[in-house]
């Protein structure tokens, strides 16, 4: 059943190029400039139409919402917030029939996100799940939705579904972005094409595995990780923590890489592991800086870099490539070497990889 792995994060971690590829299937022919989603078509009006776009979700499925926040003000130009669901349902929120809500959830069943939900609807507004399991409560609730098509997801750290729901959400952004035509042709055809390239790149980037438990094997006893990114691998880092944190105990920070220097900067000596997500994006020269920072008060920094960088590598301890891609897909391959490097912190600690202490799958209590 682990189909050979050792544990079924490990498996799951590795399905990524054909789960994302089986979210592409039947949505995208770049060939033939076909962009489509069945449970979205209905919709892509209202949606065209929103003065705004709410995200409500948790952990993982929150940051896979942050990331849609760029997507979609970036390529379709419309204001969206994302919340934690447990926030949203607590405190009173603005939101009335005009709005659109997605809520995000893997299990579909997560109670704060369904509560998050039954608010929104009380409210008048249209709420668009996407979800991974099929039929369950919150594909239920919602009134219209898109699976992730990433099948079971067995291990309790969310590793395919998160880029499954990353996948979904870009195509959500490019639907609307070309409905509102907010972006141009070329460029949208461009960003097909480079999506459909995804899954062999994820491919490409799982062949780190070995190089990246060469690293864990490094900072298996650090007591404390930072992450940083910023732009689009900003919500990267904030995941990046999240996964070390759930499967290993390690304490671990994900934090805008700007951010450092309003305070956690002073954590930073010669025993403190820093994971920077710095690929070839439209902040890379920032993050070069920021490397500089760290490196400055003795950081160990571990770089995730675009493939054929030369800058990073001559100040990083310890240097992983992914391929080259376009800075809004970028998520899909630099997350692969962060769930790598809790995978195999985790196993090298001796921890439940698949069933961390205190963490259950569907957390079906407020
Ligand atoms: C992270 C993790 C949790 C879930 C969160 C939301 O690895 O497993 O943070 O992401 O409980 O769960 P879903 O997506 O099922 O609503």
């Amino acid at each position: 059943e682990k189909g050979g792995y050792e544990h079924f994060m490990l498996k799951e971690i590795f399905e990524q190029p054909r789960s994302i590829l089986d979210c592409l299937r039947g949505r995208m022919i770049p060939e033939k400039g076909h962009l489509m989603m069945s449970g979205f078509f209905e919709y892509e009006n209202k949606f065209a139409k929103a003065n705004r776009i709410l995200i409500v979700a948790c952990g993982t499925s929150y940051h896979a919402g942050l990331v849609a926040e760029y997507l979609i003000e970036d390529l379709a130009r419309v204001p969206v917030e994302v919340e934690y669901a447990s926030e949203f349902r607590y405190r009173n929120p603005i939101i009335n029939e005009n709005d659109i809500v997605i809520a995000i959830s893997q299990s579909g069943e997560t109670a704060d996100t369904l509560a998050a939900i039954e608010l929104a609807k009380s409210k008048g507004a249209t709420i668009f799940g996407i979800c991974n399991v099929v039929g369950s409560s919150i594909a239920r609730a919602t009134d219209a939705g898109a699976y992730t098509h990433a099948g079971p997801e067995i291990g309790v750290a969310s590793t395919k579904a998160f880029t499954a729901q990353v996948t979904v959400l870009t195509l959500i952004a490019m639907i609307m972005g070309r409905r509102r035509g907010t972006i141009e042709t070329t460029k949208l055809n461009q960003l097909m094409v480079e999506l459909e390239s995804i899954p062999g790149k994820v491919e490409q980037a799982l062949q780190l595995d070995e190089q990246i438990q060469k690293i864990s094997a490094v900072f298996k006893d650090a007591s404390s990780f930072l992450y940083l990114g910023r732009g689009y691998n900003f919500p990267v880092a904030l995941e990046g923590a999240l996964k070390l944190k759930e499967i290993s105990y390690i304490h671990a920070e994900g934090y805008p890489a700007a951010e450092m220097k309003h305070g956690p900067i002073a954590l930073i000596d010669e025993h403190m592991p820093v994971v920077v997500i710095a690929t070839k994006d439209s902040s890379y020269e920032k993050i070069v800086s920021n490397v500089q920072e760290v490196r400055a008060r003795k950081g160990k920094v571990i770089a995730v870099v675009t493939e054929g960088d030369n800058v990073i590598p001559s100040m990083a301890d310890y240097v992983v490539e992914v391929p080259e891609t376009n800075e809004h897909l970028m998520p899909l391959l630099s997350v692969i070497p962060l769930q790598l490097l809790s995978y195999h912190i985790a196993v090298m600690r001796g921890c439940n990889v698949d069933q961390p202490r205190n963490l259950a799958k569907s957390v079906t209590v407020e």
